[in-house]
């Protein structure tokens, strides 16, 4: 049952806590749109990973000995009627398996309480605004007993760092929900290349925004809340700009489009980025560039396994990319020399631009460090060849069984005198959600093909 699983996290953060420690972890607020309206609300993930707690106004407060308290909404049966259901202090110790449970309007009381004779207070470091005055004024209260023989804490730590480390490996649940949004994001994009092409063939204007309703409906469909992220829907010249969203474009034959879509899926996110012809069929540069974005894809997934560094993927794929640059006169030997010049003087970024991955959970750009911990302090310094900025690098984390990242590669090419015309405005990236595992990764995001062959044939269909 979940309620044991969030019960073991907080126990597990509880022990890092030593044993005098205690910490505070709010959830979300609510953020208003405009007048009277608010955004569809969301939860915090560290909140929610410890908790499986949806509602807002909540926070959770655990202490080193193992114990949690919940503060959440009141019952209000005039509150419900308007907003809906609240679980309310006395179902929660039953329902989430917390030790005690107060109305969260006891917060203020409670705390300075709480936070008597105590050595740390822990909570997440500059995610929560305000939350470094509200702590300051109840150790402030504490404060003001001392005279009476309370003790006050002397530290204030980051709570990020433990929860960060845990979350970074994925448990089966988390595996588990991770696998089933993939499948979903899958479907929502193979219904979106399909509509592309059925709309074209029947002669219809085809919009942007006629694929991202499709994205949308399949992943409500699935049972998603909803998006991970904005949505990416671009058609042909669009998809060179990395962060467009989903607009009004014309999505035309000949061109090719770029989706960038994951749903959520009862907290945790996919990313899914899929480059097809909006016709169903490559032209011939289109079908070049593609083949290529994905061979350095191929080589990236075959770089992917524990005990790999999180960096090797991204130096696969740069490999693939920088050769292929040259051979399809991209980059031209004589300006910028061998591979290993492509490589060593980032002469490759003028089409690849960004890293070919990101952790992956319950945040799209999941939290976790991208430095192995036990060589922190390993530095070395270089030079950026193109900024000439002076660099520090540490070595990078090494990947364990359960660690979720993106392998996302791809290849932008804006026009340029340089640049050989029948490229120009070409934009490809192809984004896979892997699992690590002992000997290599699983990726649950291959419901919907990569291979072109594949993908002409499905937008056929
Ligand atoms: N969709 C955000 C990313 O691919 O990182
Ligand atoms: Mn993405
Ligand atoms: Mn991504």
């Amino acid at each position: 049952m979940t309620t044991s699983i969030h019960a073991q996290r907080r126990a597990r953060a509880a022990a890092a806590l030593g044993s005098n420690g205690i910490a505070i972890i709010p959830t979300a607020p609510e953020r208003p749109r405009n007048r009277d309206s608010d955004f569809l609300y969301r939860h915090d993930s560290y909140f929610y990973y410890l908790t499986g707690f949806t509602e807002p106004n909540a926070w959770l407060v655990i202490t080193g000995d193992g114990r949690s308290t919940l503060f959440c909404q009141p019952k209000d049966l005039e509150r419900e009627i308007w907003d809906g259901y609240r679980l309310g202090p006395e179902a929660a110790p039953q329902a989430l398996g917390v030790d005690a449970s107060f109305a969260v309007t006891e917060l203020d009381a409670q705390l300075p309480k709480q936070l008597e004779n105590r050595d740390a207070v822990w909570y997440p470091f500059a995610i929560h605004d305000g939350l470094e005055a509200r702590v300051g004024g109840w150790l402030n209260q504490v404060r003001a007993r001392v005279r009476y023989g309370a003790i006050c804490p002397e530290q204030q730590r980051d709570l990020c760092g433990v929860l960060d480390e845990m979350r970074l490996v994925k448990d089966a649940h988390e595996q588990d929900i991770m696998r089933r949004a993939g499948a979903i994001s899958a479907r929502a994009h193979i219904r979106a290349m399909q509509l592309s092409a059925r709309m074209l063939r029947e002669g219809q204007d085809v919009r942007e925004y006629h694929l991202d309703a499709e994205l949308l409906h399949e992943f409500r469909r699935g049972g998603s809340q909803y998006p991970a992220y904005g949505s990416i829907v671009a058609a042909g010249a669009n998809a060179c700009v990395l962060h467009y969203r989903a607009d009004t474009a014309p999505v035309k034959s000949g061109d090719l489009v770029l989706i960038d879509a994951g749903c959520e899926l009862d907290g945790y996110a996919s990313d899914i980025t899929r480059t097809f012809p909006a016709n169903g069929t490559f032209t011939g540069p289109q079908r070049t560039l593609y083949d290529l974005v994905l061979a350095s894809q191929d080589a990236a997934v075959a770089a992917t396994r524990a005990g790999a560094r999180f960096v090797d993927p991204h130096e696969a794929t740069v490999k693939v990319l920088a050769q292929g640059l040259l051979d399809v006169g991209l980059l031209d030997r004589n300006k910028v020399g061998t591979v290993d010049d492509v490589i060593s003087q980032r002469a490759y970024f003028q089409f690849y631009m960004h890293r070919t991955g990101h952790w992956l959970g319950m945040d799209v750009h999941d939290c976790g460090s991208y430095v192995e911990p036990s060589q922190v302090g390993e530095v070395s310094e270089r030079r950026d060849p193109l900024s000439n900025e002076l660099i520090k690098d540490r070595p990078s984390r090494v990947l364990q069984p359960g660690m979720v990242l993106t392998i996302e590669p791809g290849l932008y090419v804006r026009p340029a005198d340089d640049v050989p015309e029948h490229f120009h405005n070409i934009g490809i990236r192809i984004e896979d959600d892997a699992i690590v595992t002992a000997t290599g990764c699983e990726l649950i995001s291959r419901g919907v093909p990569v291979n072109a062959d594949e993908i002409e044939a499905l937008m056929r269909g």
